[in-house]
């Protein structure tokens, strides 16, 4: 066995990339927090500047601005010796309106990777992990990373992409967002179709305390309402339109939410289910995009799965075919595939 060098060191070369990017996380994160993207993004600055404009020490943020020029997410100006965002630096990590905010994800990530020693104990031992067992920062990094897309695709494009739901939500229906989390997605339909009423529901009560009082903060609190529910329990019928995002792959038994929903509906109702993007076959999930869900899938959908009655594991990366299954083995009489955008598929199931 030979070993070829110029292999060796072009997988050194990705290691060294993989591991700036694992302790770069930390260095987002902690940007993020202290608002030392935003301060930037108004005009380039020294190390001392930003430091005295964000009340922080100079010392740490000269080496907190270093790891950022290192990585590529400041530009550094090596004769002013100051540091500044590009536009394209400030759009995704300096707005939080951005779709492509990207902070979110990293917040997301560090709290994700504090459950690895007890994963690491689960493959042994196959025991599951709640959603709920995990640390904050999975709740909040994940409403934080997933609500800029939400905000840029929900209802430009994913709702039009349903048959006859925009004019049903328009004229005023009724409306459950299921696994809802912090509810992000149901604010956003809450304030774009002010005629409806929608009922956003989830099995962990910190995330519908939160999202109780972001409705309030938000004004939509009287046609937002939010309730500790199960999938395969949530109360209410006659549904125009059902939607859960990215949690039917994390739920023990999605077959049996999946008839729980179809109970819920009016005959001519809607079900909405936005998965991650996922291929069927694992061979073509093998990309960069994949890579993540695939590890966020290990860390929290699987565990949380798991961890519930059936404990089916789709996993985040299950693909059309799988979720056609679980659908149609419900009871749903119609199922399509509605749209797409490089990290999500939406679904029509109808029954
Ligand atoms: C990845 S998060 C997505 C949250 C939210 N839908 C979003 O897109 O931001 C998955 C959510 O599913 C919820 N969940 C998992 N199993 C559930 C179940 N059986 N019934 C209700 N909610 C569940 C978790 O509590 C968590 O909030």
């Amino acid at each position: 066995m030979a070993v070829d060098m110029d292999k060796l060191n072009a997988f050194i070369g990705q290691f060294v990339g993989d591991l700036g990017a694992a302790v770069h996380a930390g260095m987002v994160v902690i940007g993020d927090r202290l608002g030392l993207y935003k301060a930037l993004a108004e005009k380039p600055m020294t190390s001392a500047e930003l430091a005295e404009k964000t009340g922080t020490d100079a010392r740490y943020v000269r080496e907190w601005l270093s790891s950022q020029a290192a990585g590529g997410y400041i530009t550094y100006d090596d004769k002013a010796d100051k540091f500044s965002l590009t536009e394209e630096q400030a759009f995704t990590l300096a707005n939080e309106d951005s779709p492509a905010y990207l902070p979110g994800a990293f917040q997301l990530a560090l709290g994700a990777l504090n459950a690895v020693p007890r994963i690491a104990e689960s493959f042994r031992s196959g025991a599951g992990m709640g959603w709920h067992e995990h640390d904050d920062g999975v709740f909040h990094g994940c409403e934080k990373f997933f609500r800029p897309g939400y905000a840029a695709n929900l209802v430009p494009s994913w709702i039009p992409s349903l048959t006859d739901v925009a004019k049903k939500l328009e004229a005023g229906a009724r409306v459950a967002d299921v696994g809802c989390g912090l509810g992000a997605s149901t604010i956003l339909m809450a304030k774009a179709f002010p005629k409806s009423k929608f009922f956003g529901f989830d099995y962990h009560d910190k995330s519908i305390q939160a999202a109780r009082e972001s409705a309030a903060r938000e004004g939509v609190a009287e046609r937002a309402k939010f309730e500790v529910a199960k999938a395969k329990d949530f109360p209410g019928k006659d549904y125009d339109f059902v939607a859960v995002f990215d949690c039917l792959h994390d739920m023990g038994d999605p077959v049996g939410a999946a008839k729980h929903v179809r109970q819920s509906l009016a005959k001519d109702g809607t079900w909405m289910i936005v998965e991650p993007f996922a291929n069927d076959q694992l061979k073509d999930n093998l990309n960069p995009v994949g890579r993540v869900y695939y590890s966020f899938s290990t860390l929290l959908c699987t565990p949380c799965s798991r961890s519930q009655e059936v404990g089916l594991c789709l996993g985040a990366q299950s693909g059309e075919a799988r979720i056609r299954e679980v659908v149609t083995t419900a009871g749903f009489t119609r199922f399509r595939r509605a749209t797409e955008t490089p990290f999500n598929v939406v679904y029509e199931a109808r029954p």
